[in-house]
């Protein structure tokens, strides 16, 4: 698939702070890509330069080869990661309000029913729960049918079903051959939604590939995992390295094997032992030393 947006060597400096410090990518029409990274790593700051919101100190970004102009205001949704709603104005006025700003806009009431809001129509932006809000703006953000959609944590406050049906939402989106740019600060998502992804810390890309690619090149081990209760921590910590995270302890193995003879030495009980692969949070662990959700 072609490149739709292009950014290289971007630089953004708020006073003595690089908020964001020599970043390059690309995007591929169709696709996903996902920035992740802890509080303050620079990922609003990046997307806000991308949407010709925050101007860049340097660097350069292209949409369909050409720097941003009209065809990317027409042709651009974003969805902010905090939006303050005109209040005293009822839903379905304000989308009214929002699509007369483009040439081609979508209709009201298919959104409506796409982000179930229909219910919400009538109602003051100022009686939506958080989660309701939140649908409102994926739909605002799709008013004018855009071809490349900015989402800056937009799951963040949602429920687990909510959140669930906004990947729906954009997968569907994707599968129409629009693109996303999605932050999240929830590895399942990440892994869900996108086709890459670039983590970033204190303003720079510190690794960028597709989800299972990243993790086949960092890891060659597996975690196995404990009830915390089952093996006291002064041996977990001294035996294997382990890390108590919660309820669990986790131990890093590339030899599955060995590692439980060794827990069984110390009569450790494994009805409760569980196996898994290495994950995004893990990765996101390493790299940044901070969790994922920070
Ligand atoms: N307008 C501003 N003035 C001064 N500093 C700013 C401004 N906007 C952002 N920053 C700083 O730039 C850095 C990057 O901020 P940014 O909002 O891009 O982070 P983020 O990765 O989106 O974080 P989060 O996960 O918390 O949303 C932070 O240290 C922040 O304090
Ligand atoms: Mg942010």
């Amino acid at each position: 698939m072609p490149v739709v947006l292009q950014v290289a060597n971007l630089v953004k400096s708020f006073g003595s702070l690089t908020a964001v410090n020599d970043v390059s990518f690309e995007i591929r029409q169709g696709s996903c890509f996902g920035l992740l990274g802890p509080n303050g790593a620079g990922k609003t700051t990046t997307i806000e330069m991308m949407e010709g919101i925050k101007t860049p100190d340097s660097g350069t970004i292209r949409y369909q080869g050409k720097p941003l102009g009209e065809r990317f205001r027409n042709e651009a949704g974003i969805m902010f990661q905090t939006t303050a709603l005109q209040e005293h104005i009822k839903v379905r006025e304000i989308m009214l309000q929002f699509s007369r700003f483009y040439p081609d806009s979508a209709s009201i009431d298919e959104l409506a029913s796409q982000f179930a809001l229909h219910d919400f129509l009538h109602q003051d932006t100022r009686k939506l729960s958080g989660g309701q809000k939140q649908r409102l703006l994926l739909a605002m953000a799709q008013i004018n049918k855009p071809k490349i959609l900015f989402l800056d944590e937009p799951t963040t406050g949602l429920d687990p079903q909510s959140r669930r049906n906004l990947w729906k939402e954009v997968q569907k989106i994707k599968e129409e051959g629009a693109t996303v740019l999605l932050t999240t600060h929830y590895m399942e998502e990440a892994y869900e939604l996108c086709d890459e992804i670039a983590i970033m810390d204190h303003g720079r890309i510190i690794a960028h590939d597709a989800p299972d690619a990243l993790l086949a090149a960092h890891f060659d081990d597996v975690v196995v995992q404990l009830h915390a209760a089952d093996i006291p921590r002064d041996i977990g910590e001294r035996e294997f390295h382990a890390t108590y995270r919660n309820d669990s302890a986790h131990i890093v193995t590339g030899d599955v094997n060995k590692t439980i003879e060794h827990l069984l030495q110390f009569d450790i009980p494994l009805d409760r032992l569980r196996i898994r692969a290495r994950d995004l949070e893990d990765l996101f662990l390493e790299l940044t030393g901070k969790e994922l959700r920070a």
